[in-house]
């Protein structure tokens, strides 16, 4: 992507990006959602098919042997993703959280260990904040990390990690000093491999069936010193900071799931006759698939724009309302996919409802959209405080 970055609106460049990542999709992905969704299996057929285009995880710097995608670029990659597996689409989209942490405050070592295999498509990079009793209050974790030596030793359960055994590094979150709150959390990189690492079983759910989703259980894991990713008190920060980038990719997934629906829907309603026409040919339909479209746009508008101020932050600009975009475009947009994949159920009627036809599934798999990365209830806390802080 050129270095001169502008532009509010998608390039060319951009757009022949959408339409080679489109393809891929429909060609090598698309085959697989239901399957995938019905199985629960991880789409390892998504994966090598991003991993032989070298989509898998676009946002590495050329630095790290990455393609050196910028935001917006990224954005396209898991919204066309998502428009057919929104499952696939974590495939780009955590290996992009994961790495986050890396990329905002790693040393120059860490990186050049762990981001060159990524962007490789040898190994995945899994995000580790969550704990069974501490989800929207992060902050409150209670996994800690005790200095011994030249190396800390971690102990705690990390609960809901997408791709939880399938990656094999992941950035975790650990209290090091108790006494100081949000300013006591250091982040690190663990490797899988690290001896008393394990897994939980998979969580059974309701929607991004094929996105592995388990506990990361960590037993006395020592962690060499210089694997902390930043200073010591500063993980809390960093883990923060991560998602105001990648929020914005989780709005990216839910624009393709929200897309995917209505391209399907649109579909059908000019196929499907009733009273001796095309439903498509009455108003009450054509309302429908007006507001439909509209909201997706004005999420799209908002996520690219948050996208282009991302870019801009990783270029060393100060952008001070990227938290609140991001918060603001992950909100608007999963809530714009809940919405419309409910509509699009409605549009295909009692059909709409089974699994025969893929917008039921893709209704279920937008839900996750309005929990992860932080529910809608903290983004919309995220912006108030922005607002009241000015
Ligand atoms: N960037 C950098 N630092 C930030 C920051 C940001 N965006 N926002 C706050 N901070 C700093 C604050 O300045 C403060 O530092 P100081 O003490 O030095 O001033 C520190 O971080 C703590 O901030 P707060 O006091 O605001 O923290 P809090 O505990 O009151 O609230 C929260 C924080 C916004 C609620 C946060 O806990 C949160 O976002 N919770 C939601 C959890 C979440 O999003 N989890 C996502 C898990 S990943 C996931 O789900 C993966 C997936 O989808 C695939
Ligand atoms: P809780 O925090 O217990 O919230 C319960 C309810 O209370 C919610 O409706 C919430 O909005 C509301 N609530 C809480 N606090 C407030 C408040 N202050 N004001 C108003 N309402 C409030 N985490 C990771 O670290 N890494 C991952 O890779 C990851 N992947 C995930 C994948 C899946 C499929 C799922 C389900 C979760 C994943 N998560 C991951 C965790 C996810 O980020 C959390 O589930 C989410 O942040 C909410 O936390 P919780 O589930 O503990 O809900």
């Amino acid at each position: 992507m050129s270095a001169d970055f502008p532009a509010y609106a998608p390039s060319e460049e951009h757009e022949l990006l959408r339409r080679t990542v489109r393809e891929l999709a429909e060609t090598k992905i698309a085959p697989y959602a239901a399957q995938v969704d019905e199985s629960g299996a991880f789409p390892q057929e998504a994966l090598d098919a991003l991993v032989a285009a070298e989509l898998h995880a676009v946002h590495i710097p050329e630095a790290y042997g990455g393609a050196g995608a910028d935001a917006l670029a990224t954005v396209i990659v898991i919204e066309e993703v998502a428009r057919v597996c929104a499952s696939s689409s974590l495939i780009p989209a955590v290996n992009k959280l994961g790495t986050m942490p890396l990329l905002l405050a790693g040393s120059e070592e860490l990186k050049r260990r762990y981001l060159a295999p990524v962007a490789r498509g040898e190994a995945m990079f899994s995000y580790a904040l969550s704990e069974p009793e501490a989800g929207s209050d992060a902050a409150s974790m209670k996994t800690r990390a005790v200095r011994d030596g030249d190396a800390w030793v971690l102990n705690g359960v990390k609960m809901w990690i997408t791709n939880a055994g399938v990656s094999q590094y992941y950035t975790v979150m650990a209290v090091t000093d108790p006494g100081k709150g949000a300013r006591g959390i250091s982040a690190f990189v663990v490797d899988k491999d690290d001896e008393g690492v394990s897994f939980g079983p998979p969580e059974r759910k309701l929607g991004i069936k094929g996105s592995p989703t388990r506990q990361v259980i960590l037993e006395d894991v020592r962690v060499p010193a210089e694997r902390m990713i930043g200073a010591e008190g500063t993980g809390f920060k960093t883990a923060l900071a991560t998602l105001d980038h990648t929020r914005i990719t989780i709005a990216a997934q839910a624009l393709g799931i929200a897309q995917g629906a209505l391209d399907y829907a649109l579909g059908y309603v000019k196929e499907r006759r009733q009273f001796g026409r095309p439903v498509a040919d009455f108003q009450g339909v054509q309302f429908m698939l007006a507001d439909m479209a509209m909201q997706i746009e004005a999420a799209r508008q908002l996520t690219y724009h948050a996208a282009v101020k991302s870019e801009r932050v990783m270029r060393g600009e100060s952008v001070p309302d990227l938290t609140f975009v991001s918060s603001a475009c992950k909100c608007l947009a999963s809530d714009v996919a809940m919405k419309v994949t409910t509509d699009a159920v409605q549009l295909l009627g009692g059909y709409g409802y089974t699994r025969d036809f893929p917008v039921e599934r893709m209704m279920r798999d937008a839900k996750i959209t309005q929990i992860y990365e932080g529910t809608n209830q903290i983004q919309r806390m995220v912006m108030a405080r922005q607002l009241l802080k000015k």
